[in-house]
């Protein structure tokens, strides 16, 4: 075992370009890790705690000795924090014997939004998992996936795991929860252009929205769900032939099944419409929707016009952001 007294490690945001929500249920879903990170730097301290600190500013503290059961008495960074501090001690446990008594430090740097679809919480698992294991011993990838699963699933338990997937290899993925995975050759990398609602979203609730709507229509979200499939199967096959008209209508396509669902709300669903009226190939929302964000596929030609356009009607902020292949890095 390697002991070492600091390690790094930063994990990509992602979007979710098709098959959110039915991937949950067994269908695929295509993601894409972006150009924007979580850092976490992680150190070994002397006095046997877990501490959590953000550059948002907050800061939680946690036993090492026992494994801190998440109370509602617990502070809100407490709780916020939890899922990290759930992994960081699955680490430690797994990596040290009982009678050595250390802590750990993290800290937190991030460049992702919070609550906007673009899976910070998954990336803040995946890099804290990869930084804090790097400080006992060298961990493969699929080590820390299954752990910063583990830790996401504290969030909302039938997470299908693809965030964390995506965060922790990279790419542009063809995600299936049965394992069988594929990376996405593209010519060219895929730019979007992500609008954010600015109205937060709870992915737990909008999953338990979706298992009820398919406990109460099973044979109509079967219709959904084969579609869905069918979407990310022709999806897959215009990314691979670089054919944004075709890619376009399927997103579009995708959005109308997530309305149907009831994920998305009356403000996605106009602002999926303004985004093709001012010239998008295709839009929908992207995540678990209830607010949250919409990505458009637009001509590299129409962009500028595309965002002052948005700008002008609504107030949203627009965020260009590039499929990169970088999943986690360790340093
Ligand atoms: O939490 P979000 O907005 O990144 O959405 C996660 C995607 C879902 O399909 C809704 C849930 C999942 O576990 O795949």
């Amino acid at each position: 075992m390697i002991l070492t007294n600091l390690s790094r490690a930063s994990a990509p945001a992602k979007v979710v370009l098709f098959g959110e929500h039915f991937v949950v249920y067994g269908s695929p879903a295509i993601l894409g890790s972006i150009d924007r990170r979580i850092r976490v730097s992680a150190q070994i301290i002397r006095p046997p705690q877990i501490i959590i600190r953000s550059d948002t500013g907050f800061s939680a503290s946690f036993t090492v000795n026992k494994l801190d059961e998440c109370e509602t008495n617990m502070s809100e960074a407490q709780k916020f924090t939890y899922p990290l501090y759930f992994a960081t001690h699955e680490v430690i446990r797994g990596s040290l014997n009982a009678k050595v008594k250390l802590g750990v430090e993290i800290d937190i740097h991030s460049d992702i939004p919070y609550g906007i679809g673009l899976g910070s919480s998954a990336a803040s698992c995946v890099a804290t998992v990869a930084a804090v294991g790097s400080l006992f011993l060298k961990r493969d990838r699929h080590w820390i996936f299954t752990r910063a699963h583990r830790a996401e699933r504290l969030i909302h338990k039938s997470s299908s795991g693809g965030d964390c997937y995506v965060s922790t290899f990279g790419g542009l993925i063809y995600y299936v929860t049965n394992g069988k995975n594929r990376r996405i050759k593209t010519r060219r990398s895929v730019s979007l252009i992500l609008v954010n609602t600015g109205i937060k979203h709870s992915t737990k609730a909008l999953v338990s929205l979706v298992e009820n709507f398919r406990n109460q229509n099973t044979s109509l979200f079967d219709d959904l769900a084969n579609s869905a499939t069918h979407i990310c199967d022709q999806a897959a096959l215009a990314l691979t032939e670089d054919n944004p008209v075709k890619l376009g209508r399927l997103m579009s396509r995708n959005h109308r099944l997530l309305e149907t669902l009831g994920v998305s709300t009356v403000e996605t669903d106009n602002l999926v419409r303004y985004c093709l009226d001012s010239g998008a190939y295709g839009a929908k929302l992207t995540g678990a929707g209830g607010g949250g964000s919409v990505i458009a596929l637009v001509p590299d030609e129409c962009k500028t016009e595309f965002e002052y356009k948005l700008l002008k009607k609504y107030s949203y902020q627009c965020i260009p952001v590039q499929i990169k292949s970088y999943g986690l890095l360790k340093y």
